[in-house]
Order: C-alpha cells, then structure tokens, then sequence
C-alpha cells in the first residue's frame, strides 16, 4: 500500500465539481500547460531543452524505468477520492527491478530462456533472435515483460531490453569467470546488476536531477526505527511525475527515423509501423541508437539529444495519448490525469509542503498565472514542484520541495533495503569496470549496445 509524508497537511483543494473542473482547465490541451506545442515540432522558446548538457534524454526514460521498478498504482479511481493507505502498489518499494525480473526464473519462467530443465545453466533473459533490438514479443505484439508499462513507449521499451542484455552478459562474465558453481550464478549475477543499477541510481541519475547536495546530506541524516516501508503518494503522483516534463516533443532514434513525435493519436493502433514512438510495435526502424541518448566515452556530442527542460510546460503529445500499453483512455491528457490524480489522493499543496520542509516557498507572484483558477496560492503539488524547478532550478533540475522528497525516498529506500550495496556494504564500489566508476554509458557498453567506434 501507499502512504504519506505530509499525514498532518490537508488536501490543496476540497473535491469538489469547482475544484475539477479549474484542474481539467488547468491540464487541458491548449491550457497553461500547453501553449501551442503540437506533434509536429516545438517551438523551440516554449520548449527548450535542458540548460545542463549533463541532463541528456537517456535519463529520461532512466527516470520512466526507475518509476516503473517503484510504483503501480493498480487501484486508485480518478473520479472519487481514496485514502493513499488504501491504495494497493503494484510494485515492491524497493530498488530491485521487479519490472524486470518478474517473480524470477520459476515462477515467471516465460521471461527467461529455455535450460531444457538443467539446472546448472544459469537463467538469462529470452532474446528474440528475429528481433535482436527488441523486448520478445507474443503473436500480438504483446511484450512478453514482467511491467506492461516498460513498453509504454519505443524508448522505454528497448531501456528493458538494455536491462536484460546486461543481465545476460553478467551471467556470461560470471560463468566465464568459473568462480561460482552453476546454481548460484543467477542470485550473482542478479545482485550484480541490482547493485550497479543503484549506483547508477544513487551516484549519477540522483544528483543530477535533485543536487548533489542535498542527497549528500540526507545520506547523513540519521535513520529512525525501521517504520513500514511504503512509497508516499506526494512521491509517486507529485514529485517523481515531474519526469512527465522532461519529455521532448520528439526524439531521432537513428538515421532512418529522425525527428519522430513522441504520440499522434490519430494514427489508428492497428498501423504496425506508425511514424511514432507508441510502443507494441516491432520493425527495424525503431531500434534505438544509444550514442544519441547518452554522453559515451568517445562519443559524437553533437548527436546528443536533451532532457526538455523542467518547467510546467508539457510536450504536446502528452496532450493526446493514444491508446497502448500502459495507457488508459478515460482521459487522454496526461497533465489532466496528474492532477486529477492529485485530487483524488488528497495531496497537499506545494506550499504547505514548502513550509512543513523549511524550503523557500513559492510566492503568488511566481504563479500569476493560475491565479484566475485559484491556484496561485494553494498549489496542485505537480504543478508547484514544476513550477519551483523552474523559478529555483532555472530549469534544470527540481525545486527545493521536489528534490527534498524524491531524494528521501530514494535514499531511504535504499538504507531501508537489507539487500542494497548501502546496507550490504556501504563502502562497496563497482567491480563491472576497473575504475569502480559505472554509469548508464557503462551499463550499456557490457550489454553490448555501445555505438561502434567512430573511424
Ligand atoms: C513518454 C513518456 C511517459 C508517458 C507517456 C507516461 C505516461 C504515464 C501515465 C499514463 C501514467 C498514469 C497516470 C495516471 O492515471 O495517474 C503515468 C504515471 C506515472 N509516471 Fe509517467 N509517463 C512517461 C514518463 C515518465 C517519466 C520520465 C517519469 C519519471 C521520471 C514518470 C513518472 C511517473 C510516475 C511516478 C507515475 C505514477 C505511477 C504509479 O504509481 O502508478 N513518467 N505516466
């Protein structure tokens, strides 16, 4: 189940058919959110990429990946409130990549590769050798993947299957190693890469969307008695949604299919091939090229592509999702959803959580704008902590109120976790390289999906 952290702060608004409506207003395609973005291409000065040139578009869907391993809201409605205890979370709070590995080789055996019943061969992820860019998929193109939502879109999707190649490749390593006897190799190999993904997750994607700082200093915060471990729902329908705002308008995935929009609705769900980046489809020219979605060693800067820069501004397709996996088609705005979503769970505003964290609050003047629906000065927290990255962050990464609450949860996730390399062994480097430095170029160099050396 879900939970809080602010318990003791009331709902921004009182469910009322006033307060949806301001918000539907609010998350409507053309609204604030959406000023004149469509799918064809963004102006650039309403939507420019991030000012970092560390914040590259990978971490993006890192980011999509990460929620997908944290949290799964299977039962919350968005047309009536639900108390957040109340709510069932489909995922484990914990960094273990659940969206990955399913309930393991027994129980979810339809995600592994066949042993032929010998258990000294340790399981790896099922490769589709027609398809070796792709997640393996059912006669209906149906991913066969433990999360639905991990092909949600064509990037995402093959981030999956960068996890799975590693994971594989891990395996080899350790069987080419002949250190382990073959029947502990999958646990190795699996605390391997659950390891390196957290430090991936604590060491490179952490501090460069909330501050280096602040995770520093929560890392020294002492731990109280070990509570219910749970993910609040400020978290996973406010702060970790700000990721919905770094998403381009459209993104060059390699020399065949440059510039693609992200959704265009209107291309029917039967085209097997459409000029978009919806997931559940297969063909060769949605392979992704990795060198122009993260900073490799060598690598052409110029290929490149940015995270969108954090601000309460959306990318027009998220306007007008279509209908795949993952996404449910009562409401196809995704700003609408979010802060329904907020409504729904009765989350705080962003400034009664500003003021509870001590953090500089947001005055009514940074938010002028949402004045005439009367949000200017209790807040929807999605919109506030978008808002705060903006006034605070300059765009490039979160306020003070969005990276206090997603660096807690993932830092106290991690302490909390008796399995996690912080609890294990705190001073534990990486081993997958010699330099005990690992990040994503990394990770996806030993999953085999490296650009070939330039000539
Ligand atoms: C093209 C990219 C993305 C699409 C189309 C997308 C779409 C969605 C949709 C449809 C939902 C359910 C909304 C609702 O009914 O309340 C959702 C939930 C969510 N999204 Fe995204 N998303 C994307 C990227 C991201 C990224 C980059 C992040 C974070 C860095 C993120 C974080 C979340 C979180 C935390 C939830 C709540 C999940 C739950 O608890 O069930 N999303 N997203």
């Amino acid at each position: 189940m879900f939970g809080r952290l602010f318990p003791g702060l009331p709902p921004f608004a009182e469910d009322t058919a006033d307060t949806r409506a301001r918000l539907l207003e609010l998350g409507k395609p053309g609204g604030v959110m959406n000023p004149g973005d469509d799918a064809a291409g963004a102006p650039p000065l309403l939507n420019p990429d991030n000012p970092d040139p560390r914040l590259v578009a990978g971490f993006t869907f890192l980011g999509q990946f990460i929620d997908h391993d944290l949290t799964f809201d299977l039962t919350s409605r968005l047309d009536r409130q639900t108390a957040a205890t109340l709510v069932e979370n489909g995922r484990t709070p914990v960094f273990e990549l659940d969206n990955l590995y399913g309930a393991g080789p027994v129980a979810h055996s339809f995600l592994y590769a066949d042993n032929g019943g010998d258990p000294t061969v340790p399981a790896k992820f099922l490769i589709d050798a027609a398809a070796p860019w792709d997640v393996p998929r059912n006669s209906q193109n149906k991913a066969i993947i433990a999360d639905p939502r991990n092909d949600e879109n064509v990037i995402v999707s093959q981030f999956h299957f960068a996890f799975m190649r590693f994971h594989n490749a891990v395996v080899d390593r350790l069987v080419a190693e002949k250190k382990l006897p073959p029947q502990d190799i999958f646990k190795k190999a699996q605390q391997l890469v659950r390891w390196h993904y957290q430090w991936i997750v604590l060491h490179e994607y952490l501090p460069l969307i909330a501050g280096e700082e602040i995770v520093h200093s929560l890392l020294q915060v002492q731990l109280g008695p070990n509570p219910r471990r749970f993910i609040p729902v400020e978290f996973s329908v406010a702060a970790f949604r700000f990721g919905h705002s770094q998403v381009r308008t459209a993104y060059s995935l390699n020399p065949d299919f440059l510039v693609v929009p992200v959704f265009i609705a209107a291309i029917p769900a039967a085209n097997p091939d459409p000029f978009d980046l919806r997931g559940g489809k297969r063909a060769p020219r949605r392979r992704v090229e990795w060198d122009r979605f993260f900073l490799f060693k060598g690598g052409d800067p110029s290929r490149i592509q940015q995270s969108k820069r954090i601000d309460t501004i959306l990318s027009g397709p998220l306007f007008g999702l279509p209908s795949g996996p993952g996404i449910p088609q009562n409401f196809v705005s995704l700003a609408q959803r979010n802060l329904l979503r907020g409504l729904a769970l009765k989350l705080p505003s962003g400034q009664g959580m500003a003021r509870v964290l001590k953090v500089p609050v947001l005055s009514p003047r940074d938010l002028q704008d949402v004045k005439s629906l009367g949000f200017d000065r209790q807040t929807p927290p999605w919109f506030y902590i978008l808002r705060e990255a903006q006034v605070f962050g300059e765009g490039k990464r979160l306020g003070p109120v969005g990276a206090h609450i997603v660096a807690q949860v993932f830092t106290n996730l991690l302490r909390r976790d008796p399995d996690s390399f912080l609890s294990e062994q705190p001073n534990w480097k990486p081993t997958l390289t010699s330099n005990g430095k690992f990040g994503m170029a990394d990770l996806l160099t030993i999953a085999g999906l490296a650009p070939p050396p330039r000539s």
